[in-house]
């Protein structure tokens, strides 16, 4: 596991923020996410709940969607931020979500007190399926 203390407080702080903008009425979990990209910038996202339940997104990939719509494909870290006093991680969905852009992403797990821990997405999603599996396939 990645070290608990070398991780991005600024970013931390940008994913506590953002995560006031949650739309989350119906389960009233807010989470934020911040995005630091190769080019050093940061993008949010916060959590946005929808009636229609399964329509929900989650903080981390309202960010990852705001850096890909900015042309920023190359992401180094992500801190996420819930209200919880156990770590809230990614889910498994957006475990998928985040490897697509990069395995080795590190991810920081919060509170608006404190830093969990931090991690990587491959070990958060250990033998993912992933782009080199997927070219592998035999020409039938
Ligand atoms: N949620 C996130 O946004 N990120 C996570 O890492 C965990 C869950 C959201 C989805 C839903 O709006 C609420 O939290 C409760 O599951």
């Amino acid at each position: 596991m990645a070290d608990k203390l070398n991780f991005d407080q600024p970013l931390v702080e940008e994913a506590r923020e953002v995560r006031e903008r949650a739309y989350a009425p119906y389960s009233n979990f807010k989470v934020g996410a911040a995005i630091r990209t190769g080019s050093g910038k940061v993008f949010r996202g916060a959590n946005v709940e929808n009636i229609s339940i399964s329509l929900t997104i989650c903080a981390e990939r309202s960010a990852g969607v705001a850096a890909v719509a900015a042309g920023e494909l190359e992401w180094e870290e992500i801190a996420v931020v819930a209200g919880t006093s156990r770590p809230t991680s990614p889910c498994g969905a957006c475990r998928q979500f985040l490897a697509e852009f990069n395995p080795n992403l590190k991810v920081v797990v919060a509170n608006q007190d404190e830093v969990f821990y931090t991690t990587t997405v491959a070990e958060l999603l250990p033998k993912a399926f992933d782009n080199e599996t997927y070219k592998s396939q035999a020409v039938d």
